[in-house]
């Protein structure tokens, strides 16, 4: 069950690819291209140009391999995010629209999007999985998780430009930004493997393995909250640029075509993070709160081979506490809470630094976040905080304690 998503974790298992054949290596040079527009009066007419100069491509991309289609996924999902909000600072007025995409990239991008499972809006896999390079590794190539390091991978298709003498940097924010979330996901491929190899312990009564199996797992929590941490940063990335500049671009917030009333897709968010979803799973972490039953919704952008391996994990999720409970042992029972406990300790970080970063400047900008609040206004700090509590005591709760019958 576990061995699709084994290599490389929640990121693609080939390194993504960085041009396309034909008339498609254009969309792919659209986006840096754009960067002074989106950063100024808008995108939208270039967008509609270049829609033009596109024509009917449908057929010629059903021709790709797989792994084109989904490089060309990416690109078409970046360019309607683009064109969603047109500009940043975003305009109130783009919460309210229903903007008509541009034909033919809209075509090629709702084909893509079907095809791969995936809703049509961008999401964590298309936006900043399927957008990164690495001087390491080769495009197209397998690669191994492990080999996805910090100083060696780059936004592969950056949206912002950073002009001389602009020293806000917004094409190094955005890169350091999508860097983020690959690299957390790629230290999640360890917390994978040493969930599936506790399950395993679990599954045959193996103390020892048990043993063994959650202390790697709290190893790799450990390396993938301190990821996560090493990055959100205020001098790395700017608190008072991210909320004006950098996020709105991630959200979508608009329903599916044809259903002008249902609920409104979110776009990437931090949601559809894996690695912390499966360590959730492995923990025997409810998915009751608010903020639980978000995560659970999300894997609805998730691609098929991830949602496979989380519901996979569903009927599971408590057969690793209640063996350490049962006859783990108090090694056992130690490393299981060490690594609730790193879980929940970055749970109350993000808590902290996210209200930084949700209050930006302090001015009224338009935009809050992603999956479980997407509003024109200053997002409210409170209501963030009480979603974070709640999942912060849902986590706390699974906590096994001291002592037990076999110590
Ligand atoms: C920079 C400031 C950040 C803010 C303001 C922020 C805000 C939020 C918000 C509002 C949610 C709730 C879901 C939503 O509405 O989208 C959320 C969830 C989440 N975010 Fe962030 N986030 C930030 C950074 C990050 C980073 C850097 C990561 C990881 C690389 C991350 C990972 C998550 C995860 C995994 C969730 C799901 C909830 C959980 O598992 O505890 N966030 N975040």
């Amino acid at each position: 069950m576990f061995r699709p998503l084994a290599r490389t974790g929640f990121l693609p298992p080939t390194a993504p690819l960085l041009h396309l054949p034909g008339p498609f290596q254009a969309l792919l040079d659209a986006v840096p291209a754009l960067a002074p527009a989106y950063q100024g009066s808008g995108v939208r007419a270039a967008l509609l140009d270049l829609d033009a100069a596109l024509g009917y491509r449908r057929d010629d991309a059903r021709q790709l391999s797989a792994a084109q289609q989904e490089a060309l996924l990416s690109a078409t999902a970046i360019l309607m995010h683009l064109y969603r909000w047109n500009a940043v600072p975003v305009a109130p007025a783009r919460f309210q629209e229903r903007p008509d995409f541009p034909a033919h990239l809209h075509a090629l991008f709702r084909d893509l999007s079907a095809a791969h499972h995936l809703p049509p809006c961008g999401t964590m896999h298309t936006l900043k999985y399927l957008n990164w390079r690495s001087d390491a590794l080769p495009p197209g190539e397998p690669y191994h998780a492990a080999q996805v390091q910090a100083g060696q991978v780059r936004t592969a298709h950056n949206w912002h430009a950073t002009p001389a003498g602009d020293d806000r940097d917004l094409a190094g924010q955005l890169d350091l930004w999508i860097q983020t979330f690959v690299l957390t996901e790629a230290r999640g491929q360890a917390v994978l493997g040493a969930a599936a190899q506790a399950l395993s312990a679990a599954h045959h009564h193996d103390r020892s393995a048990l043993e063994d199996a959650l202390a790697d797992l709290h190893a790799a929590i450990s390396a993938m909250t301190r990821q996560i941490n090493t990055l959100m940063r205020f001098r790395v990335v700017r608190s008072d640029l991210w909320r004006v500049f950098i996020q709105p671009t991630f959200g979508w917030g608009l329903p599916v075509d044809g259903v002008p009333d249902g609920p409104v897709l979110e776009g990437a968010s931090g949601l559809q993070l894996g690695g912390t979803q499966v360590a959730d799973l492995a923990l025997g972490v409810g998915f009751d709160s608010n903020l639980g039953r978000a995560l659970r919704h999300s894997r609805a952008s998730m691609t098929p081979p991830q949602r496979a391996l989380l519901n996979a994990w569903e009927p599971h999720r408590n057969v690793i506490r209640a063996a350490v409970l049962d006859w783990g042992g108090s090694r056992a029972r130690d490393a299981f809470d060490a690594a609730l406990n790193d879980l929940n300790r970055w749970r109350v970080s993000h808590r902290e630094r996210g209200a930084v970063y949700l209050r930006g400047d302090g001015r009224e900008h338009v935009m809050a976040s992603t999956g479980t609040q997407l509003d024109a206004g200053i997002p409210h700090e409170q209501a963030f905080r009480d979603l974070m509590n709640e999942r912060i005591r849902e986590t706390g709760a699974r906590s096994v304690g001291q002592g037990g019958p076999h110590d």
